[in-house]
């Protein structure tokens, strides 16, 4: 019988993703790290190559599994690795949604040995991370669709917009601490996208998977009118 095979949205599409928080190695145990569990990350790279796509995904420290097995994993730890990793990958990507919760900040030095306590405080000098975001932006070349998060807890619209234009970006997904469950930990999320064109829309609570379907389906749409 005649087969007919339908054609994924996202077929012969490179999509670049990253998820997951970054560590900052203080000493050889220790590291600056914050609270991001990759949940949100990896459920838009499943949602992704669920879509067709051909999905690399760049991740920071975290426990998370992915649904499907044809998509690139790659493990970085520090901002550093994750910049060099996302720079070299970003030049065949046709999408990138830049998910992953960077360190602003990272020690200037890594102390070679365990720092031990001692009776006085301690104070660790941090110098800023290259924003990856930013530099990928300033290289975006033109039908390459890019798209960054903003996590904020005050003046969210205001500072959602700022990112997007600052960084160059097609789209910004904005969660807002303020919302209940929404953010890291959780399985839920509520976000706000907004594109270039300063187009807003609000989605209700939702699951971090039918959230990453919403991001997906406009991703697409975007793909589809550069
Ligand atoms: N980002 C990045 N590289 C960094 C810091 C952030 O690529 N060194 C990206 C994040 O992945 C996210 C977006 O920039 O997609 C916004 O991150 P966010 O922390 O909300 O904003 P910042 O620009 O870091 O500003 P601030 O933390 O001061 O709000
Ligand atoms: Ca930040």
């Amino acid at each position: 019988s005649a087969e007919i095979k339908k054609k994924l949205p996202l077929a012969d599409k490179k999509v670049l993703i990253t998820a997951g928080p970054t560590y900052e190695a203080i000493d050889p145990v220790r590291f600056i790290g914050n609270h991001s569990s990759g949940k949100m990350g990896f459920a838009i790279a499943d949602e992704f190559a669920a879509a067709g796509a051909d999905v690399t995904l760049i991740t920071g420290p975290t426990a998370q599994k992915l649904q499907h097995n044809n998509i690139q994993r790659i493990d970085v730890t520090t901002a550093a690795e994750m910049l060099e990793a996302c720079t070299l990958h970003f030049l065949q990507a046709d999408a990138c949604v830049m998910s992953a919760a960077v360190a602003d900040y990272t020690p200037i030095e890594v102390a070679p040995q365990k720092i031990k306590k001692q009776n006085s405080g301690l104070t660790i000098e941090l110098k800023k991370t290259t924003d990856i975001l930013k530099t990928l932006g300033e290289s975006k070349q033109s039908g390459q669709v890019l798209v960054g998060f903003a996590l904020e807890t005050e003046n969210e619209e205001e500072y959602a917009i700022q990112k997007l234009q600052k960084k160059n970006l097609d789209l910004i997904i904005l969660n807002s601490l303020n919302d209940a469950g929404a953010g890291f930990k959780g399985d839920t999320n509520k976000i706000t996208m907004i594109d270039a064109s300063l187009q807003k829309t609000i989605f209700e609570l939702k699951t971090k998977t039918e959230a990453a379907r919403d991001i997906c389906l406009k991703v697409t749409e975007l793909i589809n009118r550069l």
